[in-house]
């Protein structure tokens, strides 16, 4: 199917999700004849003119993929969307685009030239609700603060967001095929252990973008560094001894994102990082082949904990049985994050606590507070698989320090400091039939 066609059954889907919010408030107490949501302002250094890197609010490009801020679009169930696109005439910068998909067909869409000719045309009116982050924008329509971002309203939009359509998952099908030209370009550079900043680069040049256009600053470390687990500094100097590379990055397509880690080694690394990275890659495999409707991530999560704990031990990292590991907490220092996160137009995904549209939260378990998903897998779903396995000083030296030292392998931990940790992440879809790896299929392993 062509995009044209995806992009307008999404449309479709997001507009009846958007009815059913406006129900699940009225039931809430909270009846709203119609809904506004704005793309969201520029933001400005303090005292300077110039604004940050301008990033559309996720609700509104769920929507419509309309590059630019100020617009404007109102839903009333049983019309179409109107929508006020905002072109300012200016000769300091430039125009917005306008949106990739044909939106006269779908849409009432009428060209502004200012936020006021926006506000004037949708004038002020009782009976909105508003999703935005301006509350005396949302004032200008009549809009009361009560009524910004109710809670039922926001709760079931975010709850629906977690079931992607199928225009969702071309676009995160795409930005893994523009990621994967990167993450190739990167992997070219390993051998010749390429510093971070140049294979940063790389990675830009062969996706086509800049800076601002990934969906998450890219996390390119050598060695030690990739114990840093959000790393950017991305040094100029050759690593040393640059046995091992992590990198993080990811792209977009229409919004919506893809976040892929691969570890690379070299001929620098010592024998026992292979065999870990080695059942880091089995593991990873056999987590991502579980994902399925009706999986508790929460489970799915301790599980990885337990193939940690049999790598740990079988690599005789750990000294004592896989059980006696789990119950005393040791491959949390060395596996610190969660297996991963709901994924979409966000990176780390709205909802993924939710268990209901009510907007229930399911706090993930004390031992992994850490955990963004805790919600149970169903079809239509996108998570993260990111098994991590690190040598982090900060986390281990209370392990040494304390009553279970006798657990750890020191010197092996010793030898294996120096290069950081491993990470290794595929973006997972959950169909009736079981997993699609969006990601593993265009960036090899
Ligand atoms: N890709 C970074 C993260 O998931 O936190
Ligand atoms: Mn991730």
């Amino acid at each position: 199917m062509k995009v044209e066609e995806l992009y307008a059954a999404h449309l479709d889907t997001v507009l009846r999700s958007h009815e059913r919010a406006l129900e699940r408030s009225a039931a809430a107490g909270r009846a709203y004849e119609s809904v506004i949501v704005h793309a969201g302002s520029e933001l400005y250094v303090h005292r300077d003119d110039q604004p940050y890197p301008f990033r559309p609010h996720f609700h509104f490009t769920r929507l419509l993929p309309l590059p630019g801020p100020d617009h404007l679009v109102e839903i009333r169930p049983g019309c179409r969307p109107r929508v006020l696109r905002v072109v300012p005439r200016d000769y300091w910068y430039e125009a917005p685009a306008p949106s990739p998909v044909p939106l006269q067909r779908l849409v009432d869409l009428e060209e502004v030239e200012s936020l006021d000719d926006a506000l004037d045309a949708l004038g002020v009116r009782a009976g909105r609700a508003f999703v935005g982050d301006d509350i005396d924008l949302a004032a200008e329509l009549g809009v009361d603060e009560a009524d910004v971002e109710p809670e039922a309203l926001m709760a079931s939009l975010d709850y629906d967001r977690a079931t992607k359509t199928a225009f969702e998952i071309e676009c995160i099908r795409d930005a893994a095929r523009r990621a994967a030209v990167a993450h190739a370009a990167v992997r070219e550079g390993v051998d010749a252990r390429t510093s971070e900043r140049a294979l940063h680069f790389d990675y830009l040049a062969a996706a086509g973008l800049v800076e601002d256009e990934v969906p998450y600053p890219n996390i390119i470390g050598w060695d030690a560094h990739a114990a840093v687990l959000h790393y950017t500094s991305r040094t100029v100097t050759a690593p040393d001894p640059g046995g091992l590379l992590l990198i993080d990055a990811g792209a977009s397509s229409l919004g919506y994102a893809c976040d892929i880690t691969r570890t690379y080694l070299t001929d620098a690394a010592p024998d026992e990082l292979r065999a870990l990275l080695q059942g880091m890659d089995r593991l990873q495999r056999t987590l991502v082949e579980a994902v399925a409707p009706g999986v508790d991530y929460v489970e799915l999560h301790a599980h990885a904990h337990r193939l940690i704990a049999e790598l740990l031990v079988e690599q005789r990292l750990l000294r004592v049985g896989v059980e006696e590991a789990l119950e005393a907490g040791l491959t949390w220092p060395f596996f610190p994050h969660g297996l991963g996160h709901h994924l979409g137009l966000q990176v780390h995904d709205v909802g993924g606590r939710q268990i209901d549209p009510s907007g229930t939260l399911r706090e993930p378990p004390e031992a992994y507070p850490h955990l963004r998903t805790t919600r149970p897998l169903d079809v239509g779903h996108v998570v993260t698989i990111e098994p991590g396995l690190y040598f982090i000083p900060m986390l281990l030296d209370p392990v040494r320090q304390g009553p279970r030292a006798g657990a750890i392998d020191w010197d092996l931990v010793d030898r294996l400091v120096p290069y950081g940790g491993i990470r290794i992440e595929d973006d997972v879809w959950v169909r009736e039939s079981g997993a699609e790896d969006l990601t593993a299929e265009v960036v090899p392993h």
